[in-house]
């Protein structure tokens, strides 16, 4: 429903997560991908991010769903409007919320400078997604900044134990520029780590190996794991996902083991894998030079 920068695709994480979880909390949940493909494996989930639109859109979705079906009806598809709301807010909540699919699903690469017209942008398209969305009823929105979100969850008796809750953490990466309403700093990447090994629940960031996150990965006795590259027009970036548990991968379409394709398939990934194994290693050689660095100063 929301085109949105950095959206995930569950398959690439999800076979990393643990299997059942009694309660899941998405920390940034962005477009809310990940949230939505833990619906059944976990029993109460929490999905938050401090952009106020991406919150107003999903309880708008969730509370005011027929509202938002017939302003999105009405909506004109039309640059005249979609270059008026590049310039004013809405205050009613269903109409924020049109106005912020509009810019995010129908502008061009997803940014909202200009109106893209193609067919996988169509009104009709976003409006049979929006009628399908009626499995969010338990989600539990928030829109709190990253530090605030575990305090101000009300962990039911007993759930709150490490086996038995999982949060997943999908910060701006690091030192790339983005389009969202706030950039993510070294220190709010520091506060990140120590809130969530603080916290004695499972978890599982998504980040680039940057030098920075590997050696706070390191310090925090951490699982670092190379999830290939991933790649926009202008770069091409290692993906890692570190967690504080060893995950139970399960056997599927990321480790085929089968057949001639699928043996194929393995020597790729093992060529692919070496070259990733060397680009980590430059990346803990970056991280020795960056401790060292640290030192002097
Ligand atoms: C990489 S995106 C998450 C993508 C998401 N996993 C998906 O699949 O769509 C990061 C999100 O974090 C939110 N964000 C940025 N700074 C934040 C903060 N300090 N606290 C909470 N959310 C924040 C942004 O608004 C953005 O939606």
């Amino acid at each position: 429903m929301l085109r949105r920068l950095g959206k995930k695709d569950p398959q690439k994480y999800l076979p990393y997560f643990p299997e059942r979880v009694t309660t899941f909390v998405d920390m940034f949940m962005g477009t809310g991908s990940i949230t939505f493909a833990m619906l059944n494996r976990a029993k109460y989930i929490y999905a938050n991010d401090n952009d106020k639109n991406v919150f107003n859109l999903f309880m708008v979705v969730k509370n005011k769903r027929e509202e938002l079906i017939e302003s999105l009806k009405l909506l004109p598809y039309h640059e005249g409007v979609f270059n008026y709301w590049k310039e004013h807010e809405e205050i009613d909540d269903v109409w924020a919320a049109t106005r912020f699919l509009m810019l995010s699903n129908f502008g061009y690469l997803g940014k909202p400078d200009s109106l893209r017209f193609v067919p996988s942008a169509s009104k009709t398209n976003l409006l049979s997604e929006i009628v399908s969305f009626n499995f969010i009823e338990n989600i539990q929105f928030m829109d709190s900044d990253f530090r605030d979100v575990i305090s101000k969850i009300s962990w039911r008796e007993g759930k709150k134990a490490t086996n038995d809750s999982f949060i997943y953490a999908d910060p701006p990466y690091l030192g790339t520029i983005n389009n969202y309403q706030s950039s993510f700093t070294e220190d709010d990447t520091r506060d990140l780590f120590s809130i969530l090994t603080g916290s004695g629940l499972r978890f599982a960031v998504s980040e680039f190996a940057n030098p920075i996150v590997i050696a706070l990965a390191e310090e925090h006795g951490l699982y670092v794991h190379d999830l290939g590259e991933r790649r926009n027009l202008k770069n091409r970036r290692e993906e890692i996902l570190i967690t504080n548990y060893q995950p139970q991968r399960r056997q599927g379409s990321l480790f085929p083991s089968e057949g001639a394709a699928a043996s194929t398939a393995n020597k790729q990934m093992n060529t692919d894998k070496k070259e990733r194994g060397e680009k980590l290693a430059v990346s803990r050689q970056q991280t020795m030079r960056y401790k060292k660095s640290l030192t002097k100063l």
